[in-house]
Order: structure tokens, then C-alpha cells, then sequence
């Protein structure tokens, strides 16, 4: 392209300088009301003599033109170009599926894993029942375990307390009951009521019902005049709070070091109400947790005197409590963190 006026052949040098601009920015530049490059050589004609103002016009339209075109092809290559780039905002799966199996991708809520969510609102009812918490050791020593509970060295009930032992002497605790020592002395003097939740390990060959990692939940309430119709009457009433019915409870002989009388918490089954059931193996009843009044020895290990006191204790396992709760049929599942298992609660 020629141009005999100079400042038209400036401009067409400069469009050229100019190609690589953006659209918006070249539009501006050469089109903008006010001081556009175009706009004003084309406001220039009103100026001109009559002679010159065809040749002028003739040759300021070429450039407008030209620089229209080249506008027109940067918007079809800016709209070729967000074509190409647009973002698919439809979902990557059938929306017709249900929540649960669309990818895991969008599913970024977090949730409590199931025992956590029951150890608490365990810990709520007995906190309203006025009872204190105290959390329990993960490692411990052979007193706590055993000597503070009436398991003198060498005594065969140990052996029912199979658990893990660190090089130097250290135990992982098979029961809560570790607690109870330290419980009288921290709370003491009665009157106490405390609860000791916490995690506990045994050799186990895992199966449906035995894992080896579990947690309990203690318990100990020591004051004057307690007898075993408190401890029925309060595990009862826990019980029935808890999985929200009403039970029959009776007590059954068994062994522990620490208490004297043993015994095991039966309730009737909360799912078929003594009819039979596979939870309760169609007897009717659900062996629920030991218990007992707490042993003199035990208690005045933990500095308190066995002629003004007495208490009952009780331990049980909450993740077996927390599979009768939820209907779940293998403990294993309670530690595998299978994510198909855990987004059901
Ligand atoms: N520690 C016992 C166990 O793990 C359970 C137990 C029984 C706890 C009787 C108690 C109790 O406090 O009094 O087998």
C-alpha cells in the first residue's frame, strides 16, 4: 500500500509495527472516539481544501478499511481460540448418580470415623451421670498393669492379659484397669467417680470379634456405704442411655484380681428383647462387660482405706459396644479406614 500524504504513510508503517496487539488494545488505539490514530486522520478531511479532500479520503478509507480487517480476523481468531480452551462445566459422571459413588474427587467433607463419635457421646452420658474423665496411657508399667491390681508377680491371671512388651520393660495395656491406681490417687478422697477411656492392645489372632488394637471404657465409683445394687443401678441406667432402651440386667459370677465379687453385666438383647437373635446368638442375652466391687488390696493401693470406703468398678470394650450400636459385624472394620465402610456413618 502507497500513501503521497506522509502522515497516512506513518500510519500504515505504524499499523504494521502494530499487527501483534490484542484486539481490544488496537481497536483503542486506532478507533477510540477522542484520540484514536484513525479517527482523527479521518476528522482531518473537514479540513483540506476541496481539491485534496477526495485523494485524502480515498486514501485515509484504505487504512481504516485495513485496519478494520485486520480487527475483524483477530475477533475470529479470538473466538476460534475460546472455543478451543472452553472448560466443560458439566459434571464428569451421570448426574443421575447417587452421591455416594460419584468420584471421590468431590466429596471433600471429612467426617468422624464411627468410634471416635461414640467414645464421645459415651463420655457424654457419663459426664452427666457427674462423672470425671481421665484419659488412658498407651504405654504403661508392669504396677499400673498389674501389681496396683492385685496381680502379684508370677500370678496365672496374668496370662489372660497377653499383650505387647517393649525391650525395656514397658507394656502396652490390655485393659484401662491401668488406670485405676492413678484415678484414686489423682481424685481422691472419695467420694470418686471417674471414667478412663482409652485404647488398649492384646496378642490377638484377630478375627470378626478380636482385634488387637480396641479401646475400653473404665469406670470407678468409690464413697462410703456403695454396694453392688449402686453398681447395677448405674450401668443399667448408662446402658439404657446409651443405646436408647429400655433392658433387663442380671449379674453373673466370673474372675478378676481387682474386685471381689466378679462379675459380668448381662443385658437382654436390645435387638430381639430376649426372642433370640444372631447379635445375641439366639440366647437372649449379651455379655456386656465385667464389673465387680473394687478389691480391698486395690483399694488401699490407691491410699484409700478400705474400712470407710467401697466402690465398683466396671470395663468395657467400646468397639464391641459401638457394633451392637451400629450393627456392624466385624471388629476388623473398625481399623481398616475402608472409605466405603466409613462414608456409611
Ligand atoms: N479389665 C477387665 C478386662 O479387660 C474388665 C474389667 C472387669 C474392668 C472388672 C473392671 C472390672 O474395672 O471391675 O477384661
Amino acid at each position: 500500500m502507497k500513501f503521497t500524504y506522509p502522515n497516512l504513510q506513518d500510519i500504515y508503517n505504524k499499523i504494521l509495527n502494530d499487527s501483534e496487539l490484542p484486539y481490544n488494545q488496537l481497536k483503542n488505539k486506532y478507533f477510540s472516539k477522542k484520540t484514536g490514530i484513525i479517527t482523527l486522520a479521518l476528522s482531518k478531511i473537514s479540513e483540506l481544501p476541496k481539491e485534496e479532500k477526495i485523494e485524502y479520503g480515498k486514501q485515509v478509507n484504505m487504512l481504516k478499511i485495513y485496519v478494520q480487517e485486520q480487527l475483524e480476523n483477530k475477533l475470529k481468531e479470538k473466538n476460534t481460540y475460546s472455543v478451543k480452551q472452553r472448560i466443560d462445566p458439566t459434571a464428569p459422571f451421570d448426574v443421575n448418580t447417587q452421591p455416594q459413588r460419584r468420584p471421590h474427587i468431590f466429596e471433600e467433607k471429612g467426617s468422624k470415623h464411627p468410634l471416635t463419635a461414640e467414645i464421645e457421646k459415651l463420655v457424654k452420658i457419663f459426664q452427666n451421670m457427674g462423672f470425671d474423665v481421665l484419659e488412658s496411657r498407651q504405654i504403661d508399667d508392669d504396677y499400673h498393669m498389674f501389681e496396683s491390681l492385685n496381680f502379684p508377680k508370677g500370678h496365672p491371671a496374668r496370662d489372660m492379659y497377653d499383650t505387647f512388651w517393649t525391650e525395656d520393660g514397658y507394656v502396652l495395656p490390655a485393659h484401662t484397669s491401668t488406670m485405676q491406681n492413678r484415678a484414686m490417687k489423682k481424685f481422691g478422697p472419695p467420694p470418686i467417680s471417674v471414667i478412663m477411656p482409652g485404647r488398649c492392645f492384646r496378642n490377638e489372632a484377630t478375627d470378626a470379634s478380636h482385634e488387637h488394637t480396641f479401646y475400653q471404657m473404665e469406670g470407678i465409683y468409690i464413697d462410703k456405704g456403695i454396694s453392688v445394687a449402686d453398681m447395677k443401678g448405674t450401668i443399667k441406667t448408662f446402658l439404657e442411655t446409651y443405646l436408647e432402651t429400655q433392658l433387663d440386667v442380671r449379674i453373673q459370677p466370673s474372675f478378676f484380681p481387682f474386685t471381689e465379687p466378679d462379675c459380668e453385666f448381662v443385658i437382654s438383647c436390645p435387638f430381639c428383647s430376649k426372642a433370640g437373635c444372631s447379635v445375641c446368638a439366639y440366647s437372649g442375652w449379651i455379655e456386656i462387660m465385667g464389673c465387680g466391687m473394687i478389691h480391698p488390696n486395690v483399694l488401699k493401693e490407691g491410699g484409700i482405706d478400705p474400712e470407710i470406703y467401697s466402690g465398683f468398678a466396671w470395663g468395657f470394650g467400646v468397639d464391641r459396644l459401638t457394633m451392637i450400636k451400629l450393627g456392624i459385624n466385624d471388629v476388623r472394620l473398625l481399623r481398616e479406614s475402608n472409605l466405603n465402610f466409613l462414608r456409611q456413618f
